[in-house]
Order: C-alpha cells, then structure tokens, then sequence
C-alpha cells in the first residue's frame, strides 16, 4: 500500500485510515459482566481463583465487577454515542455450558443474543471471543488445559455459541491470548487457576492451539464468514547488541502460536524447549494439521515490548521457562500504571513483520491501550497521558499501514475500566471510567477523543 491512498492534504499533519477501517473497544466476560451466579451460570476458575485469599489485590473479584449483565442496553447506547463502529466482546463459557460439556444453559445464551441484537439495534457490528480466560471449573478439575479432552470440549462449545448467534454474528475469535493463559495460569501462577508447572503449561499451550483449531474447523463448518485468534504480542529487543536471548524469549513469547498457528509447525529452537520440560509426547499426529486452519484474522494485542539481554546464571523467569541465562531489563523510560513500557514504535514494527512473515492472514488490534491513575474531576476525567498514548499508537499503527501491513481494524482496550485480574479494580483501562460504588459511567476526554478519530477516520 502506498501512503496516497492513506494520507491526505486536507488538514496538514492529518492521517487518514484506510476506507472500511473497522474502528472500536473492547471487552470480556468475567472483566466486566457480574452476575456471577445468575440465571444458571456456574463457576469459572476465574471465581475460584479470585476467591482465595492472596490471589488478588484486596481479594477483588468478578461478581459484580461493572454489572454490564444488568446494563448492556446502557453501555451499547453508550458504545453507540461514541459512534463505535465495532465491539469486541467475549461469552463466558460457565454461562453457556456450565459444567463446560453437555448440558448447554438456554439462560445464559439467552444474554448474548439480547446483546447482539441491542448492538445490531445500534449498527456496531458483534466481534465475538469465545475463550477470554474463565474456563468452567469442572473442566478444571479435570485437568483444565493440561489435559488434551479441554481442547476437544471447547470445539463443541464454541458450535453451540455459533449456532445461536451465527446467523448475526461474523467475526468469530476462538482464543484471547493462549500465552497468558497456559504461562501466567499453569506456570507463573498469577492468573488462574493459578498453577505453577512448567510442563503443564506447555501442554496447556499446546491443548490450546489445538482447542483452536478445532474450534476453527467446528466454526468453518458451520458456516462462520470470518475466524480469528488473538495472540498477545510483543517485539522482543535486545538491548546488548546480541541475538540469541531475544531469539529465545521471542519463540517462547510469539512464534510458539504464530508458526502452529499460521505454518502449521512449531519453531525448532522452541520445540527444544519444550522438550526439556516434560517432553513432546503430548504432541500427536495429526496435531499441527488440525492447528493450522485457515483463518482470515490475527488479532494483535500490543502493549509493549519486550527488553532482554544477557544474563548468565540467571535462573529461568517465572512465567518463561527455558529463559535460563536470560536478564529482563527494566523498562528504560515511561510507564503506564502496569509498569509497562509506553512505546508505540514496537507496534508498528510488530504489524510490518506480521504482514512480512505471515502475509496470507490480515490484521486487527483486538487490544491496545493504557492503565493510568484516572481521578474525576466534577463530571469528567482528564486523561492527557491516555490521549496521548492512544493517539501514539495510532500514528504507529498508520505507519505500519504505509509500510505494508495488512491492518483492518483498531479496537481499544477497554471500553469500561474493569476487573483487571490479579490487581482487581485498582487498575484503570478504560475510556470510561466506572465509579464502582454507584456504577455511574463517565465517558474520560480519552472517549470523547476517541469518538473524533472514528468520526474522521484518523487523526
Ligand atoms: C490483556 C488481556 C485483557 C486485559 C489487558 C490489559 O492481556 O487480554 O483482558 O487485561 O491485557
């Protein structure tokens, strides 16, 4: 793509995004729903692992979180005064099939629908993730995603979801962030259900892959005109001038469900590691064919990058086994309020080296934004280092555009500060802010910002 068809000389310094460029937020289910116990709905490890004393901070949990269970109708008026044109939510596996497999929960699919149809009402086009972290806890108590059956439940869920909403819903994502959910689950043990194992994990990645894959084929099969997945992302850079510890951490971290994923074969210097951490017997024949399923989408989640160098002696970082001898650096300049590195640059290199390495499969940004430490002011929150952020990232998404990338579509994380996981409420990602104790919504200037951009599409 050349930057004509992306620039304009209406307004100096102006960017325009490309025509049909799919502008939105996003969400999920157990961040911002509620209703936890509510018309049927059983507990995910989500709930479990939020109920045992020293998971979360201040032992803040989902339960009631922003009620959107009982709001939808107000937060989609909202999403639409924003002139949203997307919204990227995910369904709770526990409120359709409670226990995970079988008995599906008319109820609980009975609130999608209500939600698709108000979204449809309003002209936002559904943008739905099946699998958002909050696996049903019988499946758990099973063997969660270490075992290999998950994989095969999840591909008759996600049938069951689609045969209720599929006759509105286009945009199928099988997985949110497969990484986070067998490394920070089953090895670090910070998220749910809070496992520290660094063999399960690695089953857990691979179970996942493949609940993917056959949920991709369950979907095509039934008719889905688009099937994505989610990965989180993130450049890995080394900042001594040498290669082969970013080379790690980039395989652990990226190619480990880009390659199965998109090639359909897993990186050899991953696959060594892999190996030395319980070995490779729970990868069968056949696998790697029923991962690698045509899809149409890679949703990005873009944060940050990632800094390393070397470390001898170090021991493996936490939630990165086979990291041993490698060195995190810290940051090296501003932060969000996660710690996190502000540096839109890693996006756009990130997207230009997706459409390089993978150019059979377009682009979204399913998640992209920031937690600062907002404070209302009157009726509305100043959030300068939000817009800032936002509009950074968007430019970097521009260019990655003008470089070549195939990118469709931006969706900010998040629509509504919410449960943000092991830091519970405390954490602010919203571009509206959520005053918890009355539930009152005030759209941030990041909101009323943002609802320009998607008015020009661009900046
Ligand atoms: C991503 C998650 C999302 C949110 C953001 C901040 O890893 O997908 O739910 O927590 O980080």
């Amino acid at each position: 793509m050349t930057t004509e068809t992306t620039e304009t000389t209406a307004t100096p310094g102006a960017l325009v995004f490309p025509d049909g460029f799919v502008w939105g937020a996003a969400t999920a289910a157990y961040q911002i729903e509620g209703a936890a116990a509510e018309d049927g709905r059983a507990p995910s490890i989500w709930d479990t692992f939020s109920k045992t004393p020293g998971n979360v901070t201040d032992g803040h949990t989902g339960d009631v979180a922003c009620d959107h269970y009982h709001r939808y109708a107000d937060d989609v008026r909202l999403m639409a005064d924003l002139g949203l044109a997307a919204y990227r939510f995910s369904v709770a596996w526990p409120r359709v099939m409670p226990t995970g497999a079988g008995t599906v929960n008319a109820a609980g699919l009975g609130f999608y629908d209500r939600l698709v149809d108000e979204l449809l009402a309003h002209g936002i086009t559904p943008y739905v993730t099946l699998y958002h972290w909050d696996l049903p806890q019988t499946l758990e108590d099973a063997g969660g995603w270490a075992a290999r059956d998950t994989a095969a439940r999840f591909a008759d869920y996600a049938a069951v979801v689609h045969g209720r909403l599929g006759d509105r819903v286009r945009t199928w994502t099988t997985l949110n962030e497969p990484w986070v959910a067998a490394f920070l689950g089953y090895c670090s043990g910070v998220h749910a259900p809070g496992r520290r194992d660094p063999a399960a994990a690695f089953r857990a990645a691979h179970h996942l892959l493949l609940g993917h894959g056959l949920a991709a084929r369950a979907l095509r099969a039934a008719g889905a005109a688009e099937i994505a997945l989610t990965l989180n992302l993130s450049p890995v850079i080394q900042t001594d001038g040498g290669e082969s510890e970013a080379r790690i951490v980039d395989g652990l971290l990226n190619r480990q469900f880009l390659d199965p994923a998109l090639r359909g074969s897993y990186p050899e210097d991953l696959l060594e590691i892999v190996a030395r951490h319980g070995g490779l017997g729970h990868i069968q024949d056949g696998d790697l064919e029923a991962i690698h399923q045509p899809i149409d989408l890679l949703g990005v989640n873009y944060y940050n990058p990632t800094f390393v160098s070397a470390g001898p002696g170090e021991p493996a970082a936490p939630p990165f086994p086979g990291s041993e001898d490698v060195r995190f650096d810290p940051p090296p300049g501003a932060t969000t309020a996660m710690g996190w590195p502000i540096d839109p640059s890693g996006l756009e290199s990130l997207l230009v080296r997706l459409s390089r390495d993978y150019p059979e499969v377009g682009l979204i940004i399913t998640e992209n934004g920031a937690a600062f430490d907002d404070k209302p002011t009157g009726d509305a929150v100043h959030d300068d280092d939000r817009v800032a952020f936002l509009d950074g990232h968007l430019r970097a998404a521009h260019a990655a555009i003008a470089a070549g990338a195939d990118l469709r579509g931006y969706l900010v994380w998040s629509l509504l500060d919410n449960f943000e996981w092991a830091y519970g409420y405390h954490k602010r990602f919203g571009i509206v802010y959520i005053d918890y104790e009355t539930q009152r919504r005030v759209p941030k200037d990041s909101a009323l910002w943002y609802r320009e951009v998607v008015r020009r599409n661009g900046l």
